[in-house]
């Protein structure tokens, strides 16, 4: 039998834990966000769909960015037990210098258009959290303001090398100039991807206003004041005659492109060099033995470029082994979870880059956003290492994870990059 009394409104009264009302909208929302995926849910309703798509859309069928982040959730876990590791280090040195995570923010073209504080709130939240800020060739802030804002922190600089050789050139001197410490060559763009989102929606540079444009501004009037009320947004570094993202890399863009070019740019940037876009052991391997390359970064621009391209991270233990311990692997792609960034450091790779997490906390609150996102990938990282009984990213080790695998060669004989 229940044994039953009267409620006691002093423990009712206990009970109750009413907090006062968070009266600051963006704080409140951050704070609700608990994963990368939710923040992509807030962006999405705050940022006018053209933008959100454009950051948020891939390639063609959108297979490669669909399969990247299906291969993160594919990941097994083996975890240490009774194994005490009361503190937790989740620093590393990555080319040359610190980081005291183990990802930095990768390139993005066009970032003010996601949110009006656009790179600087990126470069200043990887300055706060002590990672690198890298700025794209196709940015909306200045080499020079970056580095104003991340004045001690570390910044690279992402390099296109574009049919007039020479404003590429100009960008690498001036990148130098100001210090930043890192080049990196992104390879994978000899023409632009099909970002068939983009064509649907009618999206040019500038944003241009139709009909469906007013009528979808309706509920994200802050987007808006923020565009008619902030300075014009333009690439800083190029100047453009209009169009699609797509059209405007297609002018920039020299499909001849080789290492050719590669050599003159090592011979004009003094840092370290990291070539971008990697697809193949093959071209790991030749990059390690080319005259001046630091490292490579594993990657298919986020699913794009090539749809249907290989997944980063299942060419990454292929990729680790043939080029052995010395040279800098690093990846992108699909990473949405720290779970995802502990798993690549424990196959083989010495750093990893985020695109749309960041660009996703971008959206939900501006500088607070991309805050909110780092914390969320940090807190992830940490409790993944504890749960994993590993108190150091130098522990965790291939035997930490199993990379279950939905798609496999009908041949591996004549399979491509994947099957070896
Ligand atoms: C909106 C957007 C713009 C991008 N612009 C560039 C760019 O200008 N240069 C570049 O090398 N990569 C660019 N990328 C690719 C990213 O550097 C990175 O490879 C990719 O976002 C990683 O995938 P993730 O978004 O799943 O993290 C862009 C990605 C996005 C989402």
């Amino acid at each position: 039998m229940v044994q039953r009394q009267l409620p006691n409104p002093a423990e009712i009264f206990e009970l109750m834990k009413f907090k006062a009302p968070e009266l600051d909208g963006t704080k409140r929302r951050l704070h609700a966000a608990l994963t990368i995926a939710d923040l992509r849910t807030i962006a999405k309703r705050r940022t006018p769909k053209a933008a959100f798509d454009y950051t948020d859309g891939a390639a063609e069928g959108e297979l490669s960015l669909a399969r990247a982040r299906q291969a993160f959730q594919d990941v097994e876990f083996h975890p240490g037990i009774l194994a005490p590791a009361p503190l937790l280090d989740t620093s590393t040195t990555v080319l040359g210098g610190p980081s005291a995570l183990p990802f930095g923010i990768a390139p993005t073209g066009f970032t003010r258009l996601m949110q009006t504080e656009g790179e600087v709130a990126g470069a200043g939240a990887a300055a706060a959290a002590g990672i690198p800020f890298t700025l794209s060739t196709l940015g909306t802030t200045s080499i020079e303001d970056v580095k104003k804002t991340n004045p001690s922190g570390r910044n690279w600089f992402q390099l296109y090398v574009m049919r007039e050789r020479e404003i590429s050139y100009g960008l690498t001197r001036r990148a130098a100039e100001a210090g930043f410490d890192t080049l990196m060559f992104t390879v994978d763009t000899p023409v632009a991807g099909a970002r068939l989102r983009d064509k649907r929606n009618g999206f040019s540079i500038p944003p241009q206003l139709t009909l469906g444009t007013i009528i979808n501004a309706i509920p994200r009037p802050w987007w808006w004041i923020d565009f008619l009320t902030t300075p014009k947004l333009e690439f800083a570094s190029l100047s453009t005659t209009g169009g699609t993202v797509g059209e405007l890399l297609d002018a920039a863009m020299d499909p001849t492109i080789g290492y050719d070019d590669l050599a003159v740019i090592r011979e004009i940037w003094p840092g370290k060099l990291v070539v971008k876009g990697v697809q193949t052991v093959e071209d790991a391997v030749r990059l390690k033995d080319t005259h001046g390359v630091d490292g490579v970064v594993l990657s298919n621009h986020g699913g794009r470029q090539l749809d249907r391209a290989p997944i980063p991270f299942h060419l990454l233990p292929q990729v680790r082994a043939a080029v052995g311990d010395d040279f800098t692997v690093m990846i992108d792609t699909g990473i949405m979870n720290g779970a995802d960034i502990v798993a690549s450091v424990a196959l083989g790779a010495d750093f990893t880059l985020i695109g749309r997490a960041y660009l996703y906390g971008l959206m939900a609150g501006g500088r607070r956003g991309v805050d909110r996102a780092i914390e969320i990938l940090r807190s992830e990282i940490e409790r993944t290492m504890r749960l994993l009984g590993v108190s150091s990213l130098a522990e965790l080790e291939p035997r930490h994870v199993t990379q279950l695998t939905r798609l496999v060669p009908m041949n591996p004989a004549v399979a491509g990059a994947v099957a070896r």
